[in-house]
């Protein structure tokens, strides 16, 4: 049977809105504090152009650890499997910014979607060409695939990150010290704080996703980005990474791969599907959008999605 995907969506929306409100703003970057915690969207991007939506879709909000996504798969596609001698591909089993597996294991991030591998993968990605070119392909990347030339860094963001991230530069200077950072730990943090910072919409975050999807291809301008099997692989990191160690709970409820950010957002990949993004600011303890969860479960149970 094939389930009827803006009801799904509708239904998705209803069932996770009571949950509103609930879980807590991320604070540890101020900038972040002050967003509306009722604020819910949910977007369903399909291969055909089709965008399915409800409630806050069209309201930009910063994409944090989202970002991560993306930079990984731009990683991949300039320096190919060499990305995998500065970072590894297991769960983590632990918070978004801890460090104590990098010390007994060599400066080597378990994953790229904890922050110390999202660093070591975007000081990767920096190849040499300095920061300002690096944003400049992430955004103009993002641009791209939304479809939108506005999408943009939010500057306060950027810099309340900067001001609170000494956790990033203990990890970053921790790495450093294991040679597992190419260029200057600054450096590698001024991109990826950026990176974190940049805002974008559920509407245009599910269009960005959608190459993940289609085995890497965009089927809205037919590139085809990066290769089938990263973005099979990229797919599977999120699967077991993509939520810290709330991956498994994730998996075990949505059954889809799925990347976490503290602003709010979920991106969510239904490979051979769609994409779907969704956005309400009140996290779990993990650092998950906790509505944005409950509507993923349903949406995924309603629609048949799951991977499994
Ligand atoms: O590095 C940080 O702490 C933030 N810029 C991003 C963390 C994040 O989004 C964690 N995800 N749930």
């Amino acid at each position: 049977m094939i389930a009827d995907l803006a009801r799904c969506v509708a239904e998705a929306y209803e069932v996770a809105l009571p949950h509103r409100g609930k879980g807590k703003v991320a604070d540890y970057i101020p900038a972040l504090a002050t967003v509306d915690p009722n604020r819910f969207g949910f977007a369903l991007a399909l291969p055909d152009g089709t965008v399915h939506t409800a409630g806050d879709v069209d309201i930009p909000f910063s994409i944090q650890s989202v970002s991560k996504v993306f930079t990984l798969a731009l990683a991949l596609r300039r320096l190919g499997s060499s990305l995998w001698t500065s970072v590894g591909r297991e769960p983590s089993g632990s918070a978004f910014n801890s460090i104590v597996q990098l010390e007994s294991e060599n400066g080597i991030p378990r994953n790229p979607l904890i922050n110390a591998g999202a660093i070591a993968t975007t000081d990767r990605l920096i190849d040499g060409r300095g920061d300002e070119a690096t944003v400049a392909e992430i955004l103009d990347f993002l641009r791209a695939r939304a479809g939108d030339d506005s999408i943009a860094i939010d500057a306060e963001v950027a810099a309340s990150e900067s001001e609170t991230g000494a956790r990033n530069r203990s990890l970053g200077y921790f790495m450093k010290g294991f040679g597992n950072l190419h260029h200057p730990v600054e450096e590698a943090l001024g991109v990826y704080f950026r990176q974190c910072a940049i805002a974008m919409s559920c509407r245009q975050l599910a269009r960005a996703g959608l190459f993940l999807a289609m085995e890497g291809r965009d089927p809205i301008t037919g590139e085809q980005l990066i290769k089938p099997h990263r973005a099979r692989r990229i797919n599977a990191i999120m699967m077991l990474c993509g939520h810290y160690d709330n991956s498994g709970e994730f998996a075990f409820r949505v059954g889809l791969p799925g990347k976490s950010g503290v602003g709010g957002g979920i991106l969510c990949i239904a490979p051979g599907q769609g994409s779907i993004a969704v956005w309400s600011p009140g996290l779990t303890e993990a650092g998950t959008s906790l509505v944005g969860a409950v509507a993923l479960e349903h949406f995924a149970y309603a629609a048949g999605w799951s991977v499994f």
